[in-house]
């Protein structure tokens, strides 16, 4: 294993997913070169079927998670500066596999960089429901297009490490 080890396998096995962050903000260039990493995820014939927005507006984002909880003290988004939305076009063949993987590229650069994220979709029913259309507007995410998933960024409270297991037996060989 060592050696294949890099940047990149240590990123990845090292990730996980952050639930409580600092509420200053990230860096600007930080939150560029995670987008960019989003955008370079494959996706299929390269058809880039994505909505890709990054709402830095704690109003807005309280506002939303009120009205997904009913609850300000709990948020869906674990009180993130940033959260990026990505949503993806209905008419697409293959929009549902190519925004999770935008959000994959998007955790894996966070974590590299020390940055921590959590991939959210608990969210999208809310958003692609007709109570949920008012924030897609506001948002301007394009009429046809599925919110998917988002991802929470900001700097963690507590040092990330890997805290959830793997089940190895998930992979087989034939
Ligand atoms: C499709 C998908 C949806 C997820 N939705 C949520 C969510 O709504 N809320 C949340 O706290 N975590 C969510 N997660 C994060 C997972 O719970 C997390 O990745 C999993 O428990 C493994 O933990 P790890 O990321 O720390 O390795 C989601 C992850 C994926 C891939």
């Amino acid at each position: 294993m060592e050696k294949f080890s890099n940047l990149v396998v240590e990123t990845i096995l090292n990730r996980s997913s952050v639930r409580s962050y600092k509420s200053d903000q990230i860096d600007g260039e930080a939150l560029s070169v995670i987008l960019k990493c989003g955008l370079r995820a494959p996706n299929g014939w390269n058809h880039q079927p994505w909505d890709i927005v990054y709402v830095q507006d704690k109003t807005f984002l309280d506002e939303l998670n009120f009205a997904i909880t009913s609850d300000s003290n709990n948020s869906v988004f674990y009180h993130a500066p940033t959260v990026v939305f990505i949503s993806g076009n209905r008419d697409d063949e293959y929009y549902a596999a190519d925004c999770p993987l935008a959000a994959e590229n998007m955790v894996i650069a966070a974590a590299s960089i020390g940055i921590g994220s959590c991939i959210i979709a608990y969210l999208s029913n809310f958003l692609n429901s007709q109570a949920g259309q008012v924030y897609k507007e506001r948002l301007s995410i394009p009429e046809n297009y599925e919110v998917c998933i988002a991802v929470a960024l900001g700097h963690p409270t507590v040092p990330m490490h890997p805290h959830s297991s793997r089940d190895e037996s998930k992979i087989r060989r034939y």
